[in-house]
């Protein structure tokens, strides 16, 4: 059974006085109408603890949005149960019939939840309308469907069989459970982590962080609507070390697929090791974790495009994309007509909630991420190896709102040169524009990370230079673009070095991680 490639899910626009607008909006009043109670999803039931954890708009903490309930080790326990109960059929079932469950909930997204999903992640995670568009519509319905066409693509690869040999593979799901833990700055990557592993005949247990977990459950009721069975994927609230400790101590863990900090993976990977002999298979560890995504700008580059790929790159989504503009290399040559307009252009962004839509800039997700944030610009302002040139104000009286910052820095090594900030400040630094080939061991030096990064250059000799240089330096490369917006099916997704296992989301190399293929061969 061939899936065709599908179209990608165009973006609604929202403009002004357009019907889709005022479905948007009518949607966010309702969700600050009403106080969600929401549940997790264990084997097809939903589970109130009563120990309740608040949801804040980041943007306006004053005002509740609902509670969810929170688990312990006793529901994570049951959410694997339930799970290996479940695969008993869903491993078995016809792939066809599992495909028929994503697909019916990406039209579901499309067509009947859309403004769902987009109003819960403007509120709950901060995302002006159009960042919500892209993410919780577009991209959440995209993984679906491609997911479904990579799949079909596996399944029908099969060996050459010959005279008297038969031969054929069988790409069977992993025999226990998959974990899914995913994070708060993109609804379509909570969505993707559980389905990919589901999709293809895995169960799954799914913990969002606490700040997606509105988001999280709707995307949840809308599979459950489009027919996923009971225990198939449970979702759980649970501290994340407690979901570890459980879920890892689990002779039937077989995989997880994570989104989060760098650190956490490392702790969790270690752990994974420590429990290896345990095991009844050696698990999947698939993970993408952080960036320090670089803007190199050569001496030939278009000034207006440059200006664009920064303050897009670096500012959408507060900079709380790991794909994230966060470090920007300017040559000499024109680094002040960069600078100026750059300036003038953050100037123009206007700051606020998101249920206004003249916003660009909304809040960042926590008050944590703000103290760290604000933490790296207090530092810079007392360094004088650093200057800020633009913002550097932050304010969390009525949401945890920091202006869209940038430093400079005489030191192509300073901290927030090298440092995840994951927030709106972005670190330039003015280099020799004659010593593009010394400026590109610095970049390459500096990325411990590897997730994205752009050359901005109309030189085609320097593109290319780049491009070989910068080889290992980000698994997605943009060349005169900004770093961030990877569309599925299109540009697939992840890096490596410390930004993860380079699995590529929305692509076959993801999802032959949750497959475990027997070749059986049969002679006459
Ligand atoms: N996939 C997201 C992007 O490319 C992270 O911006």
């Amino acid at each position: 059974f061939d899936y065709a490639a599908p179209v990608n899910e165009p973006v609604y626009s929202y403009a002004p006085g357009s019907p889709e607008r005022a479905a948007l909006k009518k949607q966010l009043a309702a969700f600050k109408a009403e106080t969600a109670d929401i549940p997790m999803y264990i084997g097809g039931k939903e589970v109130r603890t009563g120990k309740t954890v608040d949801l804040r708009p980041p943007h306006e903490i004053k005002h509740k949005l609902g509670h969810f309930h929170m688990g312990d080790a006793s529901h994570i326990k049951d959410a694997i149960a339930a799970a290996l109960e479940a695969r008993e059929k869903w491993a078995k079932m016809d792939w066809e019939s599992r495909a028929g469950i994503f697909l019916r909930a990406a039209d579901l997204i499309a067509t009947k939840y859309r403004y769902h999903m987009n109003g819960a992640t403007m509120l709950g995670q901060s995302k002006n309308a159009y960042q919500a568009e892209i993410d919780s519509a577009c991209e959440l319905i995209d993984f679906l469907r491609w997911n479904v066409h990579y799949l079909s693509e596996i399944y029908r690869q099969q060996p050459v069989s010959s005279p008297g040999i038969h031969n054929r593979m069988e790409y069977r799901p992993l025999e226990g459970f998959v974990l899914a833990v995913t994070p708060f700055n993109f609804t379509a990557i909570g969505g993707n982590l559980p389905t990919s592993a589901a999709m293809c005949g895995n169960v799954v247990v799914w913990k969002p962080a606490n700040t997606q977990v509105f988001a999280a459950q709707m995307f949840m009721k809308i599979m459950i609507e489009a027919g996923l069975p009971a225990g198939v994927i449970n979702l759980v609230y649970a501290p994340g070390p407690l979901i570890g400790d459980v879920c890892f101590a689990d002779p039937h863990f077989a995989g997880i697929h994570f989104t989060g900090s760098t650190g956490v993976f490392q702790t969790m990977w270690k752990t994974i090791g420590e429990n290896i002999a345990k095991y009844k298979t050696y698990p999947r560890i698939v993970g993408e974790t952080g960036g320090k995504d670089f803007v190199l700008i050569h001496k030939s580059a278009d000034v207006d495009v440059s200006v664009t790929a920064l303050a897009r790159g670096a500012f959408e989504y507060q900079g709380q994309k790991c794909s994230a503009a966060s470090r920007a290399y300017l040559p000499s040559n024109i680094a002040e007509e960069i600078k100026s307009k750059l300036v003038a252009q953050l100037k123009t962004m206007k700051m606020g909630t998101t249920e206004d839509f003249s916003n660009f800039i909304n809040a960042v997700i926590d008050e944590r991420s703000f103290d760290k944030i604000a933490q790296y610009i207090d530092n810079a302002k007392k360094d004088p190896a650093a200057k800020i040139i633009a913002g550097g104000n932050y304010n969390k009286s009525e949401g945890y709102f920091i202006e869209p910052t940038v430093i400079e820095t005489t030191d192509p090594k300073y901290v927030t040169m090298c440092e995840e900030i994951f927030g709106p400040v972005l670190t330039i630094h003015v280099y020799d524009a004659e010593k593009f080939e010394e400026i590109m061991q610095v970049v390459d030096s500096t990325s411990e990370y590897a997730l994205t990064g752009s050359i901005i250059a109309q030189d085609r000799y320097a593109v290319e230079l780049a491009t070989r240089t910068l080889e290992n330096a980000a698994g997605n490369f943009y060349i005169n673009d900004k770093p961030t917006g990877a569309v599925v099916g299109q540009q697939p997704f992840g890096g490596a070095r410390a930004s993860g296992t380079n699995d590529k989301a929305g692509s076959m190399l993801n999802l032959y991680r949750w497959l475990s293929a027997r070749a059986i061969k049969e002679t006459f």
